[in-house]
């Protein structure tokens, strides 16, 4: 679709209001400007920029090496490249967690040097006094519950999350906790489906699973996975769109033929 014929940038109202009349949203993680064009070319509703950069763009094993700089900096490469979408950030692991203080000065710091439309951060009432602090400033904030990849090291594992009653209980409790605060938004990552259909049911912001079912307000991925550019990464609840790595390396094989063969450049690709 031409974005000449999309309606006017995407706020958080817009999302909010989506889900009360019932229409799904889309939400895709991008980290510079050249997917960012793209991605809001089609009409997507919210990029993320998701400390996910930490493994794709990255190469770390885990979310938690990544910087509020290095976030700040994918953060203003993506912004320069979207008119409408909008635009959420990862507050990166130790930026928020324990000290609401810091966690304000990170989230002004996201907002103003990159000028991002929001701020996303994992956890509930553990984060509450932080995701207090950032609201009181007039930052919208995005949730994130269920797993979250900035515990890996408290949990151990990437495995589906509250698949206890008790730890289900507490994902509900902080759910309605998060709403209660004034999230706009809280993202759920690897549930049971039954459990994400019910927190969706439960509270009136918008809830957008990452393999939490079919029945939340929308969906998220992370852009390189569902695009195919790596191949190591296939949880079930990951939809490959395209299989770009072998397109990729298909092009690059291509290309050192022609150049090795003398095919590249021919006479009308040079002066
Ligand atoms: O960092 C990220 O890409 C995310 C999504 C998986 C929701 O938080």
């Amino acid at each position: 679709m031409s974005s000449k014929l999309l309606p006017a940038k995407v706020t958080t109202h817009v999302i909010m209001a989506m889900k009360q009349r019932g229409e799904k949203i889309a939400m895709l993680t991008a980290y510079d400007y050249s997917f960012a064009v793209l991605l809001d070319e089609t009409g997507i509703e919210v990029i993320l920029v998701g400390d996910s950069a930490s493994n794709v763009m990255a190469g770390h094993r885990t979310t938690l090496p990544i910087t509020l700089n290095e976030m700040i900096y994918h953060a203003s490469s993506v912004v320069r490249g979207v008119k409408r979408a909008l635009v959420v950030v990862d507050l990166p692991f130790g930026t928020y967690q324990g000290n609401s203080k810091e966690a304000l000065n990170s989230a002004i710091r996201i907002m103003k040097e990159s000028g991002a439309d929001a701020v996303k951060l994992e956890g509930g009432s553990e984060v509450l006094e932080s995701v207090d602090r950032i609201l009181s400033a007039g930052i919208p904030v995005m949730g994130h519950l269920g797993l979250t990849p900035q515990s890996i090291h408290k949990f151990g594992t990437y495995v589906v999350r509250a698949t206890t009653e008790q730890e289900a209980q507490k994902l509900m409790a902080d759910a309605r906790l998060l709403e209660k605060a004034g999230c706009f938004a809280i993202v759920l990552e690897k549930i049971p489906a039954q459990l994400g259909a019910a927190v969706a049911r439960d509270v009136r912001i918008p809830i957008i699973g990452i393999g939490a079912g079919s029945e939340v307000d929308g969906q998220v991925l992370v852009l390189h996975d569902m695009l195919g550019m790596n191949t190591a990464f296939s949880p079930r609840f990951l939809r490959r769109y395209h299989n770009l790595s072998e397109e990729i390396k298909g092009s690059v094989v291509q290309y050192i033929k022609d150049v090795k063969s003398l095919d590249f450049p021919n006479e009308r690709e040079q002066y």
